[in-house]
């Protein structure tokens, strides 16, 4: 069963930027996009680059690593269907930020 896990303060990541934070047993990065936070698994699916050190374009990061890209607000490529990481819902209640445990199917 899936629960919101506090993992930081709504004023720790500034918009354009992301955390990776430990939740449950999965590293998740945590995007702040022009002040409405999205969570996807941080490992991206070609090598596992983190994507919470990635290169943040409003809704777009791109791995660090070999330069794919991924909607942080729906986990998928933006280039097709080759791959997705899995994303995770997120609670703001204006002072803290939990993140689902469990993926959105
Ligand atoms: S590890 Fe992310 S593109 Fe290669």
């Amino acid at each position: 069963m899936s629960r919101f896990v506090p993992v930081a303060a709504s004023t720790d990541i500034p918009p354009g930027e992301a955390r990776a934070y430990v939740v449950g047993d999965r590293e998740i990065a945590l995007f702040n996009v022009d002040g409405t936070f999205y969570a996807i698994e941080n490992a991206c699916p070609h090598q596992g680059g983190p994507l919470a050190e990635g290169f943040i374009d409003g809704p777009i990061v791109t791995c660090p690593w070999h330069a794919w890209c991924f909607d942080v607000r729906t986990g998928s490529m933006t280039l097709g269907a080759l791959s997705s990481v899995d994303a995770f819902e997120v609670q703001n209640d204006g002072s803290t930020i939990s993140v689902s445990s469990e993926p959105r199917v």
